[in-house]
């Protein structure tokens, strides 16, 4: 009898599965994308965000589709205003789309209350943004374990994993400094951590690296990178950077609110 436990072949996990991803694909990445056994994270159908303001109306995000595996690492580009941070605020739960619909982890964000919707933001998603936020006299370990001891988890057990990811982040000599005398790049992989604290499978970054120098940018990068790769998170990265686009397994392009597809180019 055949052993219901066969090994996947390494073979089967090929490095081209990001051409076979629908439409609107730019460019192929140095990043491995996952195989297409695994499963969808992020399913949008035909999203739209409208913001009237004064009498005028935005078309944010006009019908996008969207479909994303776990261990994806997708980039968001194109330019200022275009709907990047539309579309990531959508799917952090910090706003609703005028239409469509949202669904992350298997769950439909647009019917969802003010109360799951929280829960959802605390369980499901992290969030880094350009500007990371720390507290400045708390310690590197005080400032990512503060998420867990907010959702009221035991404080051990959230230093012990703080310990992990900052250590996996390479900041494990770094535990026990106060923020403020971090380096912009040690910053941001903090905030890393911090977004990461809860264990969330979704991982959200706005510009993460918009504010640091090439180098520190890399190693931001690389954190972002082997999460996915390790860990199995899904990341989406908005980025202006080409060199930072080159790190994801998938690149979309966006433009008035909409992916630009293949043939458009
Ligand atoms: N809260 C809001 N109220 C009204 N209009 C908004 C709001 N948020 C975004 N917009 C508009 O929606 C469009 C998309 O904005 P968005 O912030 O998603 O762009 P972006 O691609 O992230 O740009 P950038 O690269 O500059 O960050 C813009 O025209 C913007 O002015
Ligand atoms: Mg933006």
């Amino acid at each position: 009898m055949p052993s219901a436990t066969t090994p996947q072949a390494e073979s089967d996990v090929v490095t081209n599965g990001a051409g076979a991803v629908g439409s609107g694909i730019v460019a192929h990445t140095d990043g491995v994308p996952p195989g297409d056994d695994s499963p969808l994270i992020i399913s949008l159908r035909d999203v739209s965000k409208r913001y009237v303001t004064e009498g005028r109306t935005v078309h944010a995000l006009q019908n996008i589709d969207l479909e994303v595996r776990r261990g994806e690492f997708l980039v968001l580009v194109g330019r200022s205003g275009c709907g990047k941070s539309t579309l990531l605020n959508l799917l952090g739960g910090l706003d609703k789309p005028s239409s469509g619909s949202v669904l992350v982890a298997g769950q439909d964000l647009a019917l969802m209350n003010e109360a799951s919707l929280t829960q959802y933001r605390r369980d499901t998603v992290g969030m880094v943004f350009q500007f990371f936020n720390l507290m400045p006299l708390l310690t590197v370990l005080e400032n990512t374990i503060l998420p867990a001891l907010l959702a009221g988890k035991n404080k051990q057990q959230s230093e012990a994993r703080g310990r992990e990811l900052l250590t996996a982040i390479g900041l494990g000599e770094r535990i026990a400094q106060q923020a403020s005398l971090l380096s912009g790049g040690e910053m941001q992989r903090v905030a890393v951590a911090r977004a990461l604290i809860n264990d969330p499978p979704l991982l959200l970054a706005d510009e993460p690296t918009g504010n640091l120098d090439s180098q520190s940018a890399e190693a931001v990068l690389a954190a972002l990178k082997s999460l996915t790769q390790r860990e199995g998170k899904t990341v989406v990265m908005v980025t202006h950077s080409r060199e930072a686009a080159q790190q994801g397994t998938l690149i979309r392009e966006m433009r008035d609110g909409q992916f630009v597809s293949n043939d458009e180019g």
